[in-house]
């Protein structure tokens, strides 16, 4: 794969003999540089001024400027695969330099500073890189959810931070210690040195540029259930975010409903993930079965939950995977591809927002809760739905309608909204958020709708705010 790293510090002239600069050594950026050629992979590094020699083999650039070093990657980048950003580029420039050697004179000097141009935050826009993009996050307060902000603000798919507060790591140490910030997930490196954190970098990036690219069949490990579902949804996530906001085919409108090809598109890349690694398996999803019917083994999948909202460019919808294992839910997933939130479960463990436990709410009052009316689609349901908001109205502390039940559920099982009601939903709405919030200690009751197949009536919350006066 044809890689590009930035790495170093960058310096900013002042006057012919002085310049504004960073402590980055430039270690982890020729370190990543050497480990991806010693992979066979092919490597341009564009460093700031370093004491470090260019790793055999390695294609090098040397920039002093931000502005140099973003108008090298602005013409290289293009036929990258995989861009690292691991430079430390300034984020001022001195506004003017002075051509000649600034004597000193009155006791202050100030200098007026400009911001110079974010080189990774120009990668996807203007520059048009669609390939694989890591960013670094240097930071001293609130490592993961700094880390977070930059992977969506950049659009990343990684983002891989460090704490530089921390005595011995970071900045002009040989050591490192890392968060790997993914979209949908977070995980941590232990203390390393630079050059065995490296290895294992190279292999994490070069691991998430093949699985952008290929069906999850070519994944080097075995899978349990949860990671492979985990996988098809953060895939069909990408899928659904990079669509967002153009014109999306309609394939099929009703008064009440829209039905898009990106709904067709989503469930088949999820069934070619899901069904390529477990090809005995059945699927049960929105837009059709698939697999083998006879199977106790049986994918429920909601490929966007939510499509009328992305429809109208509202960020708020999801993918909900379920397993269900001879007639019991098993494994749940629900991603949210806009936040970059995802809800994981398997029976008997807990459940989890970005691998962390969640508890449902602990609100007992209704006039302190939340509480998500659904009133269907249907004129029955609309009417009868209708109805249930106005009691509930005048009960709880605020309504929410949202549009997308499977993110509501994934809510309660974060404590962050009460009670979801409903009262005609289809089992790929509802499975994996079901096991979310039994998991996370609140309680799923379902009814038949009579004469629908798996058409159901809902009423999920924390099992504490008392709802039967509402119903
Ligand atoms: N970066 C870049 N061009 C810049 C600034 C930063 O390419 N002009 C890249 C770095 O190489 C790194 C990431 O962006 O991969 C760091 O993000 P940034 O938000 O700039 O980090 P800080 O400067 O530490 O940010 P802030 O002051 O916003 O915390």
């Amino acid at each position: 794969m044809k890689v590009l790293v930035t790495s170093g510090p960058t310096r900013e002239p002042i006057d012919p003999v002085r310049f504004l600069t960073n402590r980055s050594s430039g270690k982890m950026g020729y370190a990543l540089a050497g480990a991806f050629t010693h992979e066979g992979h092919s490597v341009l590094l564009v460093s700031g001024p370093t004491n470090l020699d260019v790793p055999a083999n390695v294609d090098f650039i040397p920039v002093e400027t931000a502005a140099e070093m973003h108008d090298v990657v602005s013409k290289h980048i293009g036929r990258m695969d995989i861009a690292v950003f691991a430079a430390a580029v300034a984020d001022y420039t001195p506004a003017t330099v002075q051509p000649r050697k600034i004597k000193k004179s009155g006791d202050t000097l100030a200098l007026e500073l400009v911001r110079t141009a974010d080189i990774l935050g120009s990668a996807r826009q203007p520059f048009g890189f669609t390939g694989t993009l890591v960013g670094f996050a240097a930071e001293t307060e609130n490592l993961e959810s700094n880390a977070r902000e930059k992977l969506i603000r950049k659009h990343c798919d990684l983002v891989i931070a460090n704490d530089v507060s921390k005595p011995g790591m970071g900045f002009d140490s040989d050591q490192n210690e890392v968060l790997l910030v993914y979209p949908g997930r977070t995980e941590s490196l232990p203390a390393a040195s630079k050059h065995e954190l490296s290895l294992q970098l190279v292999d994490a990036i070069v691991l998430l540029s093949t699985n952008d690219s290929q069906p999850l069949t070519n994944h080097r490990f075995p899978m349990t259930d949860l990671e492979l579902a985990t996988q098809a949804a953060l895939e069909a996530g990408k899928l659904i975010r990079q669509n967002f906001g153009s014109d999306a085919t309609v394939d099929e409108a009703t008064h009440h409903d829209i039905k898009l090809a990106l709904d067709k598109e989503s469930q088949d890349l999820i069934t070619g993930i899901l069904l390529g690694a477990r090809p005995g398996d059945a699927l049960y999803g929105e837009e059709g079965l698939a697999g083998n019917q006879d199977s106790p083994r049986q994918w429920i999948v909601d490929p966007i939950d939510g499509t009328v909202n992305f429809f109208y460019s509202i960020p708020h919808f999801c993918v909900s995977i379920a397993l269900r294992v001879a007639g019991e839910i098993v494994v749940g997933v629900i991603h949210d591809p806009m936040v970059g939130e995802t809800w994981t479960v398997e029976k008997g463990g807990p459940a989890m927002l970005n691998g962390r436990p969640i508890q449902v709410s602990k609100r007992e009052d209704l006039a302190e809760s939340i509480l998500y009316v659904g009133c269907g689609k249907d004129e029955e349901s609309l009417r009868s739905g209708i109805e249930r908001f106005h009691r509930a109205s005048l009960r709880a502390r605020k309504m929410r309608m949202m549009g997308s039940a499977a993110l509501g559920m994934a809510y309660i099982a974060s404590g962050r909204i009460d009670a979801y009601i409903e009262s005609r939903i289809s089992l790929w709405d509802i499975a994996a958020g079901q096991l979310l919030i039994e998991s996370a200690g609140g309680k799923v009751e379902l009814t038949a709708v009579p004469g629908h197949a798996d058409a159901w009536s809902i009423v999920a919350s924390n099992g504490r705010v008392p709802l039967d006066e509402i119903l």
